[in-house]
């Protein structure tokens, strides 16, 4: 049942290998449908082209389950949303697509959403909220950024990888030990057996708020060549240590310049968002931290880490109420500079 006063928005996500759509009814999630491509298994990492063939398969089945599940019909949208930039442009083109012929065919508002932007304010879902100014350490497989939120759609990148991503950087570490794509969730599996001070790997010396984690990797790299020149079977006798030893050096990383970023700006809101905040290592030390630090702390839920539409049905919300819609003409972008 819906009335004059209320926004209902689908949202669709297809920025990489998941294909997924939600409903929000004025900022509550009805539903997110998620589903994962694991066809890209076997290759160690996202085929593009796959990608995108997987989303056209996908995408109806998808819109059609959030749409059930939320107990809402087409006509009771009131907009269409997609995620307009970074990702994949095949995938990208799935999902733009798509969110675009609804729009026309039901003469509802379109609503580009970045993805990045999405990822931090899934920080809004749950009934709690942080208040602005707020401090958001995004960590996925693509990106690795500090941003400060001042507004809900005003917001500023004060602190980036300048190489790989906190999520690259795990899935990266997994390939060397020889675990599948993606290897971020199966390091946090084997870490919580193992001993974090067993190996010990070096922080980076990188000045200001900036990552980077090329040279971890390197570092993972030559110590476990190494290691299996004297012992053959050094990765399969030694491998939740040598995870946990991995994650905790991510995590230190990682929370060091959040830390950081904190006592430059005095901002005490801080939030994680993205697929590595799924991490159970990083949730952990950094709700430690934060109660050393004073800061009031959120995290999202799981299922609005990793990627998903609800998060991108939260963030066309708030355009929605700001009168931010797309022209019918926009296109996707795989790289995108912070639009607000
Ligand atoms: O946000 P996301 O789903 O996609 C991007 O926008 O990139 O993030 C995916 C990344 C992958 O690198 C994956 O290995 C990592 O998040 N990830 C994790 C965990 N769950 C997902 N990394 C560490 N621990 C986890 N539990
Ligand atoms: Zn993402």
């Amino acid at each position: 049942m819906t009335n004059e006063f209320m926004i209902t928005i689908l949202a669709i996500e297809s920025s990489c290998d998941e294909t997924s759509a939600a409903v929000c009814r004025d900022g509550e999630i009805l539903s997110n449908v998620i589903v994962n491509q694991t066809i890209h298994e076997k290759y160690g990492g996202v085929v593009p082209e796959l990608a995108s063939r997987a989303h056209l398969q996908n995408i109806l089945p998808v819109v059609k389950e959030a749409l059930l599940k939320a107990n809402c019909s087409l006509q009771s949208i009131d907009a269409f949303a997609f995620t307009q930039a970074p990702g994949l442009i095949g995938a990208l083109l799935v999902g733009a697509q798509f969110a675009k012929s609804l729009s026309l065919a039901m003469d509802k508002p379109l609503i580009a959403v970045h993805h990045l932007q999405a990822h931090i304010l899934s920080n809004l879902i749950p009934e709690e909220k942080p208040d602005f100014p707020f401090l958001c350490l995004t960590v996925s497989g693509g990106h690795t950024q500090i941003v400060l939120c001042e507004d809900f759609l005003k917001m500023k990148v004060i602190g980036q990888t300048l190489d790989d991503a906190a999520g690259e950087a795990f899935d990266k570490s997994a390939k060397i030990l020889g675990l599948p794509y993606p290897g971020g969730p199966l390091i946090d599996k084997y870490s919580q057996e193992g001993d974090p001070n067993k190996f010990k790997f070096s922080e980076p010396q990188i000045d200001g708020l900036d990552f980077s984690f090329s040279g971890l990797k390197t570092g993972i790299l030559y110590f476990i060549q190494d290691n299996k020149k004297k012992n053959e079977n050094f990765i399969y006798e030694n491998l939740n240590d040598i995870c946990a030893s991995i994650q905790q050096r991510i995590v230190a990383i990682l929370l060091n310049k959040l830390k950081k970023a904190s006592e430059q700006t005095g901002i005490k809101n801080i939030c994680i968002a993205g697929g590595v905040s799924a991490n159970s290592g990083l949730r952990a030390s950094f709700n430690e931290m934060g109660l050393q630090c004073g800061w009031k702390t959120f995290i999202p839920p799981f299922e609005y880490c990793t990627d998903n539409a609800a998060m991108i049905a939260i963030t066309a919300y708030y355009k929605y109420l700001a009168g931010n819609f797309a022209e019918l003409s926009i296109s996707p972008s795989a790289r995108a500079e912070w639009n607000d």
